[in-house]
């Protein structure tokens, strides 16, 4: 590297560690030009939701309102925390998603969000950055979203204490996560856990019954913990018997040691990934005044000036325009559920797909919400082996591996296969 004398130690790092070129892009390029070369080949590797066209699936009001904002609503700078109207409607869009009796509570030990240039990676590396040193501790699910480890470990160079996240069988387990946090205790002086859930790559979310188990433990933890909630995926649920909404207000006002950071933005929830916008909420283990939860987000204001100072603002202009408006707040959630009906529609046909299916060689995870459906490997294969495998056969897919971390699967994202082709992609995964 001709710079290399130039690069300081972050920059060594970066330059040794991040490689842009693999998992899901690298994948996304070899699907795309196995398209080229081969008739009805189907590319399940991308992370966006499209239509059956293929077209990507968007909100018809947000087009239309960002169609219709002047020159100064888009080019002028935005408030550097968020434009005022935008924050509290997206206070109110989020915590209408929660059940009555935790409403209350959401509002008590929350700090207003602020907006984050970049959308939630954005978000996630303000926050990390203002609360942890290089060398601290982070618990990370061995399921993962790759650039968790980009923006954590290799550019923060946070220390990861990994925990598996879902068992032999393939459910979602918060045993091993429970016993991570009980040894940390004893060893660290202050921890963040990072929760992602609906789950990139697994698609699985926890029952109420699991998260009530976290809480308890929640309530016993002794040592400064900071829980960075990924929200990414955040309303997209298909069973009943899961969280469907963020699993923020069960983790607040429990125990004055935790804080909980909610990462979440318009990416997926309303469908808007380029607009890289993204929201840091502050949840409190205790009630404090509201002078001192305004220092709080102005903590995290001050992180983003820093960072990448302010966000984007004719997206902001356009969310708050819709969301404040009765009419136009109405029509955008009816969007946003024919959206996540299709998925829905798509999840449960490759369910029962799967359910009349066996394999020796992958293992559905139970996988029931988000974008994704996500496969174990069974026996010695590696998952990148797996994938090429199904690449040649006219399906592109992701492999997600480490060794290191007890990590290989395959993850198949039916956000973007369109319903005629999920028989096939099915059949193409059982056909190994
Ligand atoms: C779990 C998770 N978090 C965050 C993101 C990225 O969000 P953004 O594009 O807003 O940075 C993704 C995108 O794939 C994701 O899967």
């Amino acid at each position: 590297m001709i710079l290399r004398d130039f690069l300081s130690k972050r920059g060594k790092h970066i330059e040794d560690n991040v490689d842009l070129s693999a998992g899901t892009l690298a994948w996304n390029l070899r699907s795309k030009k196995k398209a080229n070369e081969m008739d009805g080949f189907i590319n399940a590797t991308i992370g966006s939701a499209t239509e059956d066209d293929g077209k990507l699936m968007v909100l018809p009001t947000l087009v239309e309102e960002l169609s219709n904002l002047t020159g100064d609503q888009i080019f002028s700078y935005a408030n550097m925390r968020g434009v005022n109207e935008f924050v509290q409607a997206w206070k109110k869009d989020t915590i209408d998603t929660y059940p009555t009796y935790l409403q209350e509570g959401a509002e008590t030990f929350s700090t207003l969000p602020i907006t984050a240039c970049g959308g939630l990676t954005g978000g996630l590396m303000i926050s990390a950055q203002v609360l942890f040193d290089k060398g601290d501790t982070i618990l990370a699910p061995n399921s993962r979203w790759g650039n968790i480890d980009n923006v954590f470990f290799k550019n923060l160079q946070l220390k990861e204490s990994t925990y598996e996240l879902l068992d032999k069988e393939g459910n979602l387990n918060f045993d091993n996560l429970i016993s991570k946090i009980q040894k940390a205790e004893k060893e660290e002086k202050k921890i963040g856990i990072y929760l992602n859930f609906p789950n990139n790559p697994s698609g699985i979310s926890p029952s109420y019954d699991e998260v009530k188990k976290f809480q308890e433990i929640v309530e016993e933890i002794s040592i400064p913990t900071t829980i960075f909630l990924d929200d990414a995926y955040e309303g997209c649920a298909y069973e009943d018997s899961i969280i469907e909404h963020s699993l923020y207000p069960y983790l607040i006002g429990l125990n004055e040691d935790v804080v909980t950071i909610k990462v979440d933005g318009v990416s997926k929830r309303y469908f808007a990934y380029g607009a890289r916008l993204g929201l840091v909420t502050v949840g409190l283990g205790e009630e404090i005044s509201d002078e001192e939860k305004m220092k709080v987000r102005e903590l995290m204001a001050k992180a983003a000036r820093t960072n990448t100072s302010s966000a984007p603002k004719g997206i902001q202009v356009a969310m708050s325009n819709v969301l404040n408006d009765p009419v136009k707040n109405k029509k955008i959630h009816e969007e946003k559920k024919r959206n996540t009906g299709i998925l829905e529609d798509r999840y449960n046909f490759m369910k029962k797909l799967i359910g009349e299916k066996e394999s020796s060689v992958l293992q559905p995870v139970g996988f029931n919400s988000g974008f994704f459906g996500y496969f174990q490997v069974k026996g010695k294969q590696q998952a990148t082996e797996i994938s090429q495998k199904l690449l040649d056969k006219g399906l592109g897919t992701v492999p997600f591996e480490n060794a290191k971390i007890g990590l290989n699967g395959v993850r198949v994202a039916f956000c973007s296969i369109s319903e005629r082709n999920l028989e096939n992609t099915v059949d193409i995964i059982y056909s190994l």
